[in-house]
């Protein structure tokens, strides 16, 4: 029943406790959504991602969810969210919704009635284990967010997993009726409406049920992946999930798939195995990991984001990349792989274009459009993320200087993503009429919204520039992606072939200038100037490019 509009759509993502607040209790809601949805329309984005809205106390921002059919009510009502996706659809935009099947909330009913009883309904609802003889916890594995993976419950004389925080627990994905649970949710939100799902870490659902400890070298927070990441059963679920719903919608889905590489990536993207759409690829996440993981103060080599990018290009030829720079995990793209003071604009920019123009799927994170850069909060009182506040308590516990630690959390914390989106110049930004739930961003007064669409300039254009050109040329789509120079330093460019038509895109990533000289096959091709990022870039590809600091030039030729 599905077709494959998701290959050529754009995907804006809403994170919507920070989009827009309609009732001024300083919490972006679905109301607030709904008023700017015009602005999205205004980008050209296709289909909207929104963080989960559902049931939660907030312990992770929503990611706990304590019940899967309600919406919370700080973001609106039901009604609310039927008339959002009314709205979205008249205007041609689709949305997909999260999916956090890994884990429910602590306080969702079945975890309540799991903790109570071995024998209830719920009781094989939950990955529960005893004790080992000594009492301690089943393995050695660490959460994500600091701590044990395992937390003891007095009244079952148990352990249970959380992969992340306590207030996390796994759901058992062995238990059939728990799957059963989830699919039939699915079938009611895509019934209500939805367009298709984002899957948070999917890769993890299935267990090695020999729950292998991990070597005691491994990085802590991460070690669970012995166990947990890409299980034994991992494709027979998602196959299952597609016959008993997916199949039964024209949906789309993208898989959350940490520690996955490209060759199993393309298990579960592959379309003749029934799975997923695309999946959230990480290794070019992890170009800029240090000792302590992604909490570090290292910079990436461009070369190996080349590398990288173009592995995942040609290896996922059968199934389908999706193309990101950033979300609500994960830092400012332009100050981690461009340049945020003097090149900000022409870098964010250059970051869109090369991303743009591969073939996947891009997505375009709130406020990326915008070329928001990370957040230079004063104190650590200003950090609301868990995954912040426990690294901090940990990088403190084991005697980190205070130095790199403010620096690294600067550097990546995921509150950088998350402070409200800064519509206007005002004192509120035009966010909120109350107090935000979190600081908002000291740059609002210059990087905001009104600002970017009065300059026909801005790098808001050129993401809608960029858009035009995904929907103007098939290439874009479908043509087949090479590099052009494995070498260079400074200089990532690729092209894109589709029968006669060739896209060249080359994209500088130093703010020295520089020439690139073209290799024989495209020097003389005579292809022209689609788009840059500088006024007066050459008309026709020239053999020898004079490169200025984050140049990036689209060249076209059929
Ligand atoms: C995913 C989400 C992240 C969340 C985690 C646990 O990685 O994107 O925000 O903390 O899963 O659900
Ligand atoms: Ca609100």
């Amino acid at each position: 029943m599905s077709t494959n509009w998701w290959k050529s759509s754009v995907i804006y993502q809403v994170y919507p406790q920070s989009f827009k607040d309609s009732n001024g209790d300083g919490i972006g809601d679905l109301a607030g959504l709904t008023e700017k949805l015009p602005y999205i329309k205004k980008l050209g984005a296709d289909v909207i991602w929104l963080n989960p809205i559902y049931e939660s106390p907030l312990v992770d921002n929503g990611y706990d969810i304590s019940d899967y059919y309600k919406i919370n009510p700080v973001y609106g009502s039901l009604d609310d969210f039927q008339s959002l996706l009314t709205t979205a659809h008249d205007l041609n935009i689709k949305i997909i919704m999260d999916l956090v099947v890994n884990h429910t909330s602590d306080r969702h009913f079945w975890f309540q009635q799991s903790c109570q009883s071995k024998t209830n309904q719920y009781a094989d609802f939950y990955i529960w284990k005893d004790p080992l003889p000594d009492g301690s916890a089943p393995t050695n594995w660490g959460s994500t967010f600091g701590g044990s993976a395992w937390e003891y419950v007095a009244s079952r004389n148990q352990y249970y997993l959380h992969l992340f925080a306590k207030e996390q627990p796994d759901l058992n994905w062995e238990n059939p009726v728990v799957r059963h649970e989830i699919y039939k949710m699915m079938r009611h939100w895509l019934a209500s409406g939805i367009d298709g799902f984002r899957m948070d870490v999917i890769s993890l659902i299935s267990k090695y049920q020999d729950f292998p400890n991990a070597d005691k070298n491994a990085v802590y927070s991460k070690s669970y992946y012995v166990g947990a990441s890409n299980g034994p059963r991992v494709h027979e679920f998602l196959q299952e999930m597609n016959q008993e719903v997916l199949s039964q919608y024209d949906c789309m889905t993208v898989g959350e798939t940490p520690n996955t590489n490209s060759a199993q990536a393309l298990l579960y993207t592959d379309p003749g195995r029934h799975e997923l759409n695309m999946v959230f690829q990480f290794d070019h996440m992890h170009l800029d990991y240090g000792k302590y993981g992604k909490f570090s103060d290292i910079r990436f080599k461009m070369s190996d984001l080349r590398d990288t990018m173009t592995e995942w290009q040609q290896s996922l030829d059968k199934g389908w990349n999706s193309l990101y720079w950033s979300n609500h995990d994960q830092p400012r793209a332009v100050t981690r792989f461009g340049h945020d003071r003097e090149y900000r604009i022409e870098s964010a920019k250059m970051l869109a274009t090369l991303l743009h123009m591969m073939k996947g799927t891009p997505y375009i994170y709130q406020g990326e459009e915008l070329a928001m850069r990370n957040v230079a909060f004063n104190s650590m009182a200003q950090y609301k993320d868990i995954e912040t506040l426990s690294v901090y308590e940990n990088f403190k516990r084991i005697g980190l200087d205070d130095e790199y630690i403010n620096k690294s959390i600067y550097l990546k914390s995921r509150d950088n993503a998350r402070t409200p989106m800064p519509w206007d110049a005002t004192e509120k930004s035009g966010f909120t009429t109350g107090e935000p739930w979190i600081d908002f961003s000291p740059d609002n007064g210059i990087i905001n919204a009104e600002a970017c669409l009065a300059d026909s300039n801005s790098v808001f254009y050129h993401y809608q520039k960029l858009i035009e050109i995904r929907k103007k040329y098939p290439v874009v789509i479908d043509g087949e992606y090479q590099l052009i120079n494995e070498n260079d330093s400074d200089v990532y460019g690729y092209v894109r072939v589709l029968n006669d038509e060739v896209m060249i895109v080359i994209c500088s990533f130093t703010e020295n200038k520089i020439n690139y000289i073209l290799p024989a096959w495209l020097a003389n091709s005579q292809a022209a100037l689609l788009l840059s990022n500088y006024p007066d870039s050459p008309k026709t590809l020239e053999p020898k490019v004079e490169m200025r600091p984050y140049e990036a030039l689209i060249y076209y030729k059929s």
